[in-house]
């Protein structure tokens, strides 16, 4: 098959890890006789710093004439000011927004191997694998904002048509896995989760009675991740409530740097970006863990090619690795670690098996 990546390397550790992708992709596309092609584009800072925009439009175009792009992270202190009117992050949204990337699907898969770098007991951590689907282009992250004599405001709101297409995804998942779907709100407070409440519970009730339904508030989630995260299977909330419960949510596996995420719309390229930020403590040390990138190349062949044996061949040599005991500091419990590199090329060693 032939297949064109964009490659959105961005800022921090951004464009270390998602090289180690591309390296990943250019070994599966000569061991299973493919032609992929990768073609670099700015976002984030570095994009300020050259165009003065976090994204620029040929990136857009770039992306749109794409088959899947691999996203590094955007962001870090050199473009932390307040009063600069641009922020790396609005290349991030941006792309979101320009591919109608509506669902952002974020697997928490527990490594055994691993139970060490988790600060969670082992047996919480038995049996656990839950699939979130994270709404992305709407919510409080794209609502009216503004400044004024000293208050700001950004609103929250979320029309029935953006509940139910996710929705819909997401019970379908949940189908094809255990059949239990949780909705995620804080509908005994916000509006707009009232609307999420009914939408859901309406559209399961008539195009998924099969499943095992129900509904969490967001606080008491935060906790339940914690005391019973073997309990969920596939969970869909609204975009900032999902930002937050992932991040929490990548500590029962063990590190941020395990995270992948497949950003999708109804058509066009996916978008496949790890679910940690540029990590700018650690940029340039040669250190990050590139799994996170490793394991969205897999998404992406998955979600955006149809290539599963490829993708399931990626994500096998990943849990060889880990099983043979190689570790990044994040993942390393204190115990000795490997570089950005070297845990690529064991990952390549296994994919040769
Ligand atoms: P972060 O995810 O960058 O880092 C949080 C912690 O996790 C840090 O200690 C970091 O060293 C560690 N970490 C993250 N990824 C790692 C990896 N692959 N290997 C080893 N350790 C890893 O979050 P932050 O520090 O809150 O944010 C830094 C910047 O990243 C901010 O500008 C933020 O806006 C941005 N950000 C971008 C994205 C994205 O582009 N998708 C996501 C989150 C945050
Ligand atoms: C993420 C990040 C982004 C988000 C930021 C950097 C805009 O935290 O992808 O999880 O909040 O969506
Ligand atoms: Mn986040």
């Amino acid at each position: 098959m032939q297949a064109r990546f964009a490659v959105l390397g961005g800022d921090g550790i951004g464009p270390e890890v998602t090289a180690q992708g591309v390296r990943v992709l250019n070994h599966v596309a000569g061991q299973f006789d493919h032609d992929f092609s990768f073609d670099d584009a700015l976002i984030g800072g570095v994009a300020i710093d050259t165009d003065g925009t976090a994204l620029p439009r040929a990136t857009v175009d770039l992306a749109r004439a794409a088959d899947a792009v691999l996203l590094g992270a955007v962001g870090g202190p050199k473009w932390d000011d307040p009063t600069a009117g641009v922020r790396p992050e609005q290349g991030l949204l941006g792309i979101r927004k320009e591919l109608e990337l509506f669902a952002n699907l974020r697997p928490i898969t527990v490594f055994p191997a691993l139970a060490d770098a988790s600060p969670l007991r082992p047996e919480r951590l038995a049996g656990v694998d839950i699939l979130f689907y994270r709404e992305l282009t709407g919510g409080i992250y794209f609502g009216d904002s503004g400044r004024s004599d000293g208050a700001a405001y950004q609103v929250m709101s979320y029309t029935t048509a953006e509940v139910e297409r996710i929705v819909r995804l997401a019970a379908a998942a949940a189908r094809a896995r255990l059949g239990k779907l949780t909705l995620v709100d804080k509908a005994n407070v916000l509006e707009p989760s009232r609307l999420w409440r009914q939408v859901t519970t309406d559209l399961v009730t008539a195009e998924y009675p099969d499943l095992d339904f129900d509904v969490v508030l967001v606080d008491a989630m935060a906790m339940y991740l914690l005391s019973r995260p073997s309990d969920f299977d596939v969970v869909v909330t609204a975009n900032l409530f999902g930002d937050i419960l992932t991040d929490e949510a990548s500590m029962i596996v063990g590190s941020m740097g395990m995270l992948p995420s497949a950003s999708l719309g109804s058509s066009g390229p996916g978008l496949f970006e790890p679910v940690h930020g540029s990590a700018p403590d650690i940029a340039g040390t040669g250190l990050a863990n590139p799994l996170a990138a490793i394991l969205c190349a897999a998404l992406a062949l998955r979600h955006s090619l149809g290539l599963e044996a490829e993708a399931a061949a990626i994500e096998a040599a990943v849990h060889t690795v880990i099983d043979d005991g190689l570790r990044t500091p994040d993942i390393a419990a204190g115990g000795a670690s490997v570089g950005t590199v070297e845990m690529t090329d064991a990952v390549i060693a296994a994919l040769n098996g």
